[in-house]
């Protein structure tokens, strides 16, 4: 078992999560069946949502991974968004769902969605495990098609989520504190 060695509070335990990339999974397979679908996730806190999510999809796909960074303080994103490492697979003609772990202020996502949308997709979705719809920027305008639970404003870590690259193989997810 992994400890979360300070003081926290869970806030997604490990069934409900699982109960949810299922439920996310099966609705996915309803709307993509006969689409020739690709799961893009967004690393690296993408990874273990991904992971749970494709296996809950019973359609063949492909998947990639694209890699972002953007600056600021640890708990804080500052909105100066880069792509650090891109997909090795086009996506031009095809039905993309891009992958998330948590859509905090929407500035990575948005900048995503203006990025992929000039490489003419076929179709172009949002699936995020997390909505810290709070945290959200007035000016960001997204649609999110697929969305797991929506969460409270506070610094969340695990199932993924990292606080200083700690803690992403928590089998919950936990806000945690000074
Ligand atoms: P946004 O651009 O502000 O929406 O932030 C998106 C990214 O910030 C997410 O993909 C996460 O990697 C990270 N992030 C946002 N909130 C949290 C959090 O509570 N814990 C850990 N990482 C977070
Ligand atoms: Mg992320």
């Amino acid at each position: 078992m992994t400890v979360l060695d300070r003081p926290h509070e869970i806030i997604l335990s490990e069934s409900k999560i699982k109960d949810k990339v299922r439920e996310l999974g099966f609705e996915i397979t309803d709307d993509y069946s006969h689409k020739d679908l690709i799961v893009i996730g967004v690393l690296k806190g993408s990874v273990i949502f991904m992971a749970d999510l494709i296996r809950s999809i019973d359609l063949p796909i492909h998947m990639d991974f694209i890699a972002v960074s953007s600056y600021g303080s640890e708990m804080e994103s500052s909105g100066v968004v880069r792509i650090q490492y891109d997909m090795k697979t086009s996506i031009e003609g095809r039905d993309v769902l891009l992958v998330e772990d948590i859509v905090d202020t929407g500035l990575t996502l948005a900048y995503l969605m203006d990025n992929f949308a000039t490489r003419n997709p076929k179709s172009l979705k949002i699936c995020t495990l997390l909505d810290k719809r709070e945290a959200r920027k007035p000016e960001i305008e997204l649609k999110m098609d697929y969305v797991g639970f929506e969460v409270p404003n506070r610094f969340l870590v695990g199932y993924g989520l990292d606080y200083d690259e700690s803690y992403r193989n928590l089998p919950f997810v936990a806000a945690i504190w000074d």
